[in-house]
């Protein structure tokens, strides 16, 4: 097998992916590790690779929608608006699964969530291999999720078989997570897709995300601690709160402030674009990582649009760590 860091064709991809290896994989969300979908040994070896419990479970990948019936037994009109709608893209719908998609790849629950990434080499990798692609974010279980090709290989190298490099991920987090129930939707994550997007496409949903009491059984894998750098970081309203000495970076969606105090800092879009800060979220948190910082402060974002998402993803970044409100 190719070594990861060399270039890499589609058709050795699905080579590679068909024989039962692992594939570093490009979508506009993060980059995927990628395996057979139906052959359980190749999902198994993702948990490995991954270091990621069973009861996380994966989604399965597709190039078309008429794959659909292939993956789910059941496609309700709703999520197939929904499908229509948004795929290619960062949404993915929990299907009831069909008896094809083992169990360790919905980690034993009915249903099986679905996508359509909007990145043309993967489509086209899985149309030559003929077969769905189970693949989670490209990164060891609870890190930073991977952006570009060369996180895959930085975090992951030594235990994929090859890394097919799309270039830098355009959406940048990952995709936004539905549950369709017959004429039912319930959000399980905040992603690439915003809320108001689907709400204003199917009117108001069921929001189990925020919910955290409820969440772990039906959105297995909304761990508290996950997407998270090595470096301490804390979420904080205002920039005036103490942080200490020693070398802190920050990450901040535009450059307003007093930012002498810090050594490092990140800004997301000069403007305030949610969508440019989504794109260069883990960029700028991997860069921040690898610079040996005491502490990463991380400025809140507007809860709008997907500042939800990203948001989100801070929370889980920070974990045990105090969360800093303004004075
Ligand atoms: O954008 C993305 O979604 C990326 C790219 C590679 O497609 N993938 C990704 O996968 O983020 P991962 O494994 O890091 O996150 C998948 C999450 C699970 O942790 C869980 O919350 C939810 O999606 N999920 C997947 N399948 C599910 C299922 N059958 N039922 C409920 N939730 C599910
Ligand atoms: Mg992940």
């Amino acid at each position: 097998m190719s070594h990861p860091t060399s270039p890499l064709s589609l058709e050795q991809a699905a080579s590679i992916l068909k024989s039962g290896g692992l594939v570093g994989l490009p979508t506009e969300t993060v980059y995927g590790l990628g395996a057979n979908a139906l052959d359980p040994v190749a999902v198994a070896k993702i948990f490995a690779a991954k270091e990621r419990p069973f009861f996380d479970p994966l989604i399965v990948h597709i190039p078309d929608i008429d794959w659909v019936p292939r993956v789910a037994r059941v496609f309700p009109p709703l999520a197939h608006k929904l499908a229509q709608h948004f795929w290619p893209g960062p949404l993915t719908l929990v299907l009831p699964k069909s008896d094809i998609i083992p169990d360790l790849v919905t980690s034993g629950l009915p249903g099986v969530g679905v996508r359509i990434p909007a990145h043309d080499m993967t489509r086209q990798v899985m149309r030559l291999a003929d077969i769905p692609v189970a693949a989670p974010s490209a990164n060891p279980f609870g890190k930073l999720s991977p952006t570009t090709a060369e996180h895959v290989f930085h975090q992951l190298g030594d235990r994929v078989d090859a890394i097919l490099d799309g270039g830098p991920c355009r959406i940048g987090i990952e995709s936004t997570v539905l549950r369709v129930d017959d004429d039912r939707v319930t959000l399980l994550r905040y992603g690439g897709i915003s809320l108001e997007e689907i709400e204003d496409l199917i009117g108001p949903i069921d929001r189990l995300v925020d919910q955290t009491s409820h969440a772990p059984a039906a959105a297995p894998g909304m761990l508290t601690s996950h997407y998270a750098p090595r470096t301490p970081l804390i979420i904080a309203d205002d920039l005036s709160a103490e942080v200490g000495s020693g070398p802190v970076g920050l990450l901040t969606l535009q450059g307003d402030g007093d930012l002498s105090r810090f050594s490092q800092v990140e800004v997301l879009s000069p403007s305030g674009d949610l969508v440019t800060a989504a794109a260069n979220f883990f960029q700028a948190l991997h860069r921040l990582d690898r610079l040996n910082l005491r502490l990463i402060v991380a400025r809140r974002f507007p809860e709008t649009g997907l500042g939800r998402a990203l948001n989100d993803r801070l929370k889980r970044a920070a974990h045990q760590e105090p969360v800093i409100t303004g004075p």
